[in-house]
């Protein structure tokens, strides 16, 4: 029997509160949840996270919508109010402090994070309906989205580009060696050192992505982060027509094809998904776990979504523990190296997402079973090794959390729709 089949609902709920209890943090009359609290995990780790919350929120529905919500407003709270890059939701919120030494202020980095919280909302209000809840986010979220067309579209071509490599969550990802200047073969220290360095140059441009963009830095134009903004902006149109706002609706539908057809204008090479590097755009030809998260955004065609499948099906793709962000063959690949070949819970809901959206219903579950096997066998880690299945980075770390929600999508439950 499979494990999805086997598995006890009611302990696996009792393992996530557990969990994400274990990393709530209550200040400033906001509740969020840390990545992680244990005294062993990198010290940034208890401040906000922009998609972390997100992933949080999806667990939290199943037992406790309360929090799901808190968690997204705490994110909303967050807002920047004034300066250029006004209405920014940053990637990092340190409200007791701690990010002086990075970005120059104390109480938050100065960019943002993969944007899933429309995608998030529509999911909660999809269990358990409650416009008003989606009224009090929805103001903010529109002017989230119109910060990125001025702040993170230089070349105004619908696809958005991230000017920080922490700016898309994959923070020490081979896809972005070439744009960091850096070889595949690096040592961990000095790849941290640039990433390190590259904030300060932003925090010297006034994070203005034209300025970094003519100056050459850090500026790609990520496949998986274009899907999810497609993602998101196809939520923001539901949202907009929960809200009886049917013209604001078809506006955003409009603005989410924008990203779509410039997707496949600009990013599909020879009917596969690449990111884009600098201002000429080129492709980065290597094959990555996002590119599967273009299926998240509805950015491909059934038939670019069939070769991908397959390319997802091979065994260097689909090895024992699933899905490795880089292939198991690839030169800059390492297993148990942060970002550079390992398996992200958060990455494999995006893409078990992106299955179901395209109809590969079975693949998805059994992209379900083997995520939740992972965590019956090692625990909520921060990620995992996709050869031996061992937990790497920081534990208990919360958006490990999210094997809940393909578990009751698995099981045809519906989340509580009571607080
Ligand atoms: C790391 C990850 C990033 C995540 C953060 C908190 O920086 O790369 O994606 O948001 O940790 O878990």
């Amino acid at each position: 029997m499979s494990l999805i089949a086997a598995a006890n609902w009611d302990e696996w709920v009792a393992k996530s509160v557990a969990l994400l209890r274990a990393n709530r943090i209550e200040v400033d009359g906001c509740r969020y949840t840390a990545p992680s609290t244990s005294p062993t995990a990198h010290a940034a780790y208890v401040h906000q996270f922009l998609w972390d919350s997100c992933f949080h929120a999806l667990a939290y529905r199943w037992f406790d919508l309360a929090m799901a919500r808190d968690e997204l407003r705490a994110l909303v709270a967050a807002q920047v109010q004034d300066g250029p890059d006004a209405r920014m939701i940053p990637h990092m919120v340190s409200r007791r402090g701690g990010s002086e030494h990075l970005w120059g202020r104390p109480d938050r980095s100065l960019i943002t994070q993969p944007p899933l919280i429309a995608v998030t909302a529509m999911l909660l209000h999809a269990g358990a309906p409650d416009v008003s809840f989606l009224a009090e986010l929805y103001p903010a979220l529109c002017a989230y989205h119109a910060w990125f067309d001025r702040r993170r579209d230089p070349d105004g071509d619908g696809l958005v580009c991230l000017i920080h490599p922490w700016e898309s969550g994959w923070d020490a990802s081979p896809r972005w060696d070439r744009a960091m200047g850096l070889p595949h073969d690096m040592a961990y220290e000095q790849g941290r050192l640039a990433r390190v360095a590259l904030a300060a140059r932003l925090v010297e441009f006034g994070c203005d992505a034209q300025a970094l963009l003519r100056a050459g830095s850090y500026c790609v134009e990520p496949v998986d982060y274009n899907a999810i903004r497609a993602a998101d902006l196809e939520a923001l149109g539901e949202m907009a027509a929960a809200l009886d706002r049917p013209q604001e609706a078809a506006g955003w539908r409009e603005r989410t094809a924008r990203v779509r057809e410039a997707f496949q204008r600009k990013m599909v090479r020879d009917g596969y998904p690449y990111d884009l590097d600098g201002a000429d755009e080129q492709p980065v030809v290597q094959e990555s776990a996002a590119q599967y998260i273009a299926l998240f955004g509805g950015c491909l065609t059934e038939a670019q979504a069939e070769r991908l499948v397959a390319q997802l099906r091979q065994p260097r793709h689909w090895p024992r523990f699933l899905v490795p962000t880089s292939p198991t063959d690839a030169p800059a690949f390492v297993p148990d190296r942060y970002w550079r070949g390992n398996v992200w819970l958060s990455v494999n809901w995006l893409i078990y997402m992106g299955l179901r959206r395209y109809g590969y219903v079975a693949l998805a579950s059994e992209l379900a079973e083997r995520s939740l096997a992972l965590v019956a066998q090692a625990g909520f880690w921060e990620y995992y090794h996709p050869l031996t299945g061992q937990g790497l980075g920081s534990t208990p770390h919360s958006w490990s959390a999210i094997v809940l929600d393909m578990l009751g999508r698995e099981r045809g439950l519906a989340p509580p729709r009571l607080v």
